[in-house]
């Protein structure tokens, strides 16, 4: 089965072709990943923006993923989209997208949870079977794990996700975005580590106090640049993004490290685009060592948001027997993860797809 999935739910406009070989429909092959990101020019995400953006370059991201995977519209089988979390106006433009080639090619259409499409893309591509997903985006913090039919959130940000917090950080000193890339940059030319406030609340975490403190101790010691970007070759600010990373990493794997003794299982599994940062998943691997357990990070084109990973949760969900009308196709801006009914893993060892 051929399977287009659409990602739009915040500044990428993304899309993928993914077959699964009809011998064993567990085997995914993504036969393209294109995609467009909508940079602002300055400040943060405005939805509306980002939804024109995704509506200018649907019509070319959708023609280069099918042209890349080799096929022709009328080859596919399914339609899948990102139904949400996310924000509303860019989530509407890609189902709208999803809808228009649904109808017009006459084949079922699937809308999937955005957080489990990234924990299934890891599954299907890193060998992982029944994972905790440290899933760290901009807008997403989340710690979540299979049990008892559902996926569930573990433990999550109370506030701002961990991406969102370090692009604030930056846009505040002057850094463009996205700044996660550049703080990693700048954190490995320092080990001089600065105590910043450590925030875990039972599973929970929040990072608004800990930005806070950092870009205080900048702005006390005159290391905002505004809105120029400008070359940061600057020890103190090398210094506090070490100490960023160090306090706001040390506080995700905590809680993961908590999911994972109490799920009793012993795989976690890297998600988001902030899963890119190397650090980051080093220390994930660092304590999942040392408790018997093993790490996984996907490739860094399927950590990040991409069309893809929403592709092959189609195929997933439409092999269990999910099937959707256009009625149901509706976009959910708050859509949990734990709304889902996961018909795909009866036993919930990962063995039934
Ligand atoms: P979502 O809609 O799932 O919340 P998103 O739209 O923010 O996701 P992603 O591509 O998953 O998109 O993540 C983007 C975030 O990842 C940005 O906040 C960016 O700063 C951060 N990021 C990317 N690379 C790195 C890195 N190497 N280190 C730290 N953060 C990074
Ligand atoms: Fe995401």
């Amino acid at each position: 089965m051929y399977c287009l999935g659409i990602e739009s739910t915040a500044h990428t406009f993304g899309c993928g072709v993914v077959s699964n070989k009809p011998s064993d429909g567990a085997i995914c092959t993504v036969l393209s990943n294109e995609s467009k990101m909508y940079k602002p020019v300055e400040g943060g995400i405005h939805p509306r923006e980002a939804a024109n953006h995704h509506a200018n370059v649907a019509g070319d991201v959708v023609s280069a993923a099918l042209e890349r995977a080799g096929i022709s519209a009328k080859d596919l089988d399914l339609v899948a989209f990102s139904q949400g979390p996310g924000l509303g106006p860019c989530l509407r433009t890609g189902a709208t997208a999803a809808r228009a080639l649904a109808l017009s090619l006459d084949i079922p259409i699937i809308g999937v949870n955005h957080c489990i499409a990234h924990l299934e893309i890891g599954r299907a591509t890193t060998g992982c079977r029944d994972p905790v997903m440290l899933y760290t985006s901009g807008a997403n913090t989340q710690v979540i794990a299979f049990a008892e039919g559902k996926y569930r959130v573990f433990g999550e940000t109370l506030d701002v996700g961990i991406g969102n917090a370090l692009d604030k950080f930056g846009r505040d000193l002057g850094i463009p975005f996205p700044a996660g890339p550049a703080i990693e940059t700048m954190a490995l030319k320092s080990k001089n580590y600065i105590p910043l406030p450590y925030c875990v609340k039972g599973m929970d975490v929040t990072f608004s106090g800990l930005m806070t403190a950092a870009f205080n101790l900048a702005e006390k010691n005159g290391i905002v640049f505004g809105t120029k970007p400008r070359q940061h070759e600057n020890s103190l600010l090398n210094d506090l993004c070490y100490s960023l990373q160090e306090t706001a990493f040390a506080a995700l794997v905590e809680v993961t490290e908590r999911a994972m003794a109490h799920t009793e299982k012993n795989e976690v599994l890297m998600a988001g685009g902030v899963a890119r940062n190397r650090r980051l998943c080093e220390m994930a691997k660092i304590m999942a060592e040392a408790r018997g357990a093993q790490c996984f990070v996907p490739p860094a084109s399927l950590c990040t948001d991409n069309g893809a990973m929403i592709a092959w949760t189609g195929i997933v969900m439409h092999r269990s027997g999910v099937r959707m009308k256009l009625k149901d196709t509706q976009i959910n801006q708050k859509f949990r993860t734990d709304d889902v009914e996961v018909k795909w893993r009866k036993n919930g060892n990962g063995g039934s797809i």
